[in-house]
């Protein structure tokens, strides 16, 4: 353990002090790196390899068990998704609590190799407005915007700020979907409500502050996936709006931020291999003019991303941000993947429904979805140090549920989970503004949100792409 110097401290001092003057962005703090991914090992959380183990002792074939054994030892996320996680133990299923957490990465930690360790904070008030299957346990109207800034934000930044662990590289990822729900949902009442009180926003403004003091903790919002920002103008008026979010808490917050979050438990692939054109011509129409696309330009995370940047980049966010792609369930590998452009037809959306490496029946679909795969195993700068992507992360653990199927669960239960119907196969999507007529395509015989599901990891692990070897 290294202990902090005199000068070390006066340096993060007048780090800070320009910092909070507005002048110099995030990658001027004292030992704060543009890209804390970069040279540096991943923390594994040993929770989620104790959930590959159950799979790994139920698992029907000895070459499945020998697949999944070679992915147990990867990289992923720590969910703190409620005030009991921080704690962790008998509270929060026997997990690992977050300093428990940060002694054991600081056990993984090599001599001379810095550290990552991903957290991803999701515990907002009235969270996940526009679905049922993961609100959580905090209530705006019950005063959960005051528990959730000295319960959750006021303890985690005291862990955070234990100097045992200013050695590790913290990389926060912000309250999956809160903001993108502020862009376009609000047609459903409960996002209403949460706009109305301004609650996501009070809440993230929180949570920036307190931890932007930390030079060791790198912050990322969440900003969804090409699939529900795609269009040009959700594009600009997301960026107008995190812009604003930002700005609200002063002028030096809008630097202090080092990038983005995409596709955080989403199955957008990295790349639409077999589509790189979106106005490519079929039957006298662009392939983006497909059902599927519904106009959306943007068929993939590296689309989307490298549109994104510039726009966030004019709407004042500086050039140094970057983005981490959550890459656990976005491989569409399997016997169904298409190894081929397919012949052109006349009918465009046979085209793309034969093209696309996105099994789904709809982009919408987000829960337990058939037939997604692991995805581009965790990975720095994948394009390049000059690329936005800094990373591929498995920031959904994968094999951890979307939802329960069952329906009859309809009350919350202890940790605010409950069903919803995008979460049943038997569903046909009705709701909405722009209501699909569509199946889900969940999986049967889902466990609540976050929990264990083992038919799904493995299918996850047989549709892996790249493919998982038997021995890695
Ligand atoms: C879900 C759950 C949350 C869990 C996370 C990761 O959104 O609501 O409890 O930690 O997924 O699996």
């Amino acid at each position: 353990m290294s202990s902090v110097s005199l000068t070390g401290i006066s340096m993060a001092l007048l780090g800070l002090l320009a910092l909070f003057a507005g002048e110099v962005t995030a990658a001027d703090l004292p030992e704060h790196v543009n890209n804390p991914f970069a040279g540096a090992d991943m923390y594994v959380n040993p929770d989620y390899a104790r959930e590959v183990s159950l799979s790994i002792r139920d698992a029907g074939s000895k070459a499945l068990a020998e697949k999944m054994r070679s992915i147990q030892g990867l990289p992923t996320a720590i969910w703190l998704d409620r005030i009991e996680s921080i704690a962790g133990g008998p509270k929060n299923n026997n997990l690992l609590g977050l300093r428990e957490h940060l002694l054991a990465a600081l056990e993984q930690r090599r001599e001379g190799v810095p550290l990552v360790v991903v957290l991803v904070l999701y515990n907002l008030p009235n969270r996940d407005c526009a679905a049922l299957s993961s609100h959580g346990t905090l209530d705006y109207r019950a005063g959960g915007l005051d528990r959730y800034k000295h319960e959750f934000i006021d303890v985690i930044a005291g862990i955070l700020g234990d100097p045992r662990f200013a050695s590790l590289r913290v990389v926060i990822v912000l309250e999956p979907d809160s903001l993108p729900n502020m862009v376009t949902n609000l047609w459903h009442p409960v996002c209403r409500m949460v706009n109305r009180h301004r609650v996501y926003e009070q809440g993230i403004r929180y949570a920036i502050e307190r931890l932007a003091e930390l030079a060791n903790v790198y912050l990322y919002l969440d900003i969804a996936h090409a699939g529900w920002l795609g269009w040009d103008e959700s594009m600009r008026k997301a960026a107008r709006y995190y812009a604003q979010v930002l700005r609200g808490i002063g002028p030096w917050a809008i630097n202090r931020i080092d990038g983005f979050a995409t596709n955080v438990a989403g199955f957008v692939p990295v790349e639409e291999v077999w589509l790189p054109d979106p106005d490519m011509q079929v039957g006298g129409k662009p392939v983006r003019a497909a059902g599927f696309y519904a106009w959306n330009p943007r068929f993939d995370e590296r689309d989307y991303i490298e549109s994104l940047y510039p726009v966030l980049v004019s709407a004042g966010f500086p050039s140094s941000i970057r983005f981490i792609v959550d890459s656990s369930r976005n491989g569409w590998g399997g016997p169904e993947r298409p190894s081929a452009a397919p012949r052109k037809t006349l009918d465009v959306d046979a085209y793309v429904d034969r093209a696309r490496l996105d099994r789904r029946f709809h982009r919408g679909n987000w829960c337990n979805p058939t037939g997604a795969g692991l995805g581009p195993r965790p990975r720095t700068e994948p394009f390049g140090p000059g690329h936005p992507i800094a990373a591929f992360f498995w920031i959904k653990p994968p094999g951890e549920s979307d939802g329960t199927s069952d329906a009859r669960q309809t009350q919350p239960d202890a940790e605010g989970k409950r069903y919803d119907p995008m979460c049943d196969p038997a569903y046909i999507v009705r709701h909405g503004p722009h209501p699909s007529l569509k199946p889900t395509g969940a999986m049967a015989n889902a466990p609540a949100a976050g929990h264990w599901f083992r038919e799904q990891f493995e299918m996850l692990v047989e549709h892996a792409y790249p493919p998982v070897r038997r021995s890695q």
